[in-house]
């Protein structure tokens, strides 16, 4: 098994019957959706709400019933992947586009698990390009902003076509190498004017498996 889908099996130790788990989005996740299909058919008892298109359609591919967010009242827990997290729990998503969805859902839970291969778990963050979300209209004069603080960004693409998210809308991935104060970057990216979303979550997961080698490692945030 590798590292990833350890991370991804551990976590399902933590999903009660009972439970409403938001569904996180990526390569990581696809192997908690396929390991928690297996337990929906022997009987476990879960509502999922998904972070992604490509979340919802797999889940329900597999025969998890996908429900709004709007439909729920609250998240008991919510098991997503990261691309990079440091040792205070903060970390870099977005790196599969679906940032805003993430957040709103982290946001929304009582419990937020990442699970992640050894190779994510950094000592400072922003060797990942970050992800920055921002509206279609006017993108081109925000990403000239953008360079001018020095923030190198590079607008996604996919296929030679300009990547858009669920919402509609563009990436911009900083290549800053290098994040001294998450917390402030995160602060300052939010208050630009075309802005959706950024890519930093900060003081979000409580919890992260990491898939080492042949076994997991959990590290908590403390409270
Ligand atoms: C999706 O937008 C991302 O935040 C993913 O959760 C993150 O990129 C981790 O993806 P992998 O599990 O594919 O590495």
């Amino acid at each position: 098994m590798n590292e990833k889908q350890l991370a991804a099996e551990k976590s399902t130790e933590f999903i009660k019957d009972g439970m409403t788990i938001g569904l996180g989005t990526g390569s990581t996740v696809f192997f908690l959706v396929n390991k928690l299909a297996g337990l929906v058919k022997q009987g476990l008892k879960i509502k999922c709400t998904s972070t992604s298109n490509r979340t919802s359609e797999l889940a329900k591919s597999l025969g998890i019933d996908i429900v709004d967010l709007n439909e729920i009242d609250h998240i008991d827990l919510t098991i997503d992947g990261a691309d990079e997290v440091d040792n205070n729990l903060n970390g870099i998503k977005g790196g599969g586009g679906a940032l805003l969805f993430e957040k709103i859902v982290a946001k929304a839970s009582d419990k937020v698990i990442w699970i992640v291969d050894s190779s994510k778990y950094v000592k400072q963050l922003g060797k990942f390009p970050l992800p920055v979300e921002v509206i279609t209209f006017g993108s081109n004069h925000l990403f000239k902003k953008f360079l001018e603080f020095g923030y190198k960004p590079v607008k996604r693409e996919v296929a030679g076509k300009v990547f858009i998210t669920d919402s509609g809308n563009e990436i911009f991935d900083l290549h800053l190498n290098e994040i001294k104060d998450s917390i402030k970057l995160e602060k300052d990216i939010k208050l630009l004017c075309g802005v959706v979303e950024v890519g930093l979550f900060n003081n979000i997961a409580d919890m992260v498996i990491i898939g080492r080698n042949n076994s997991t490692e959990i590290i908590e945030r403390i409270k």
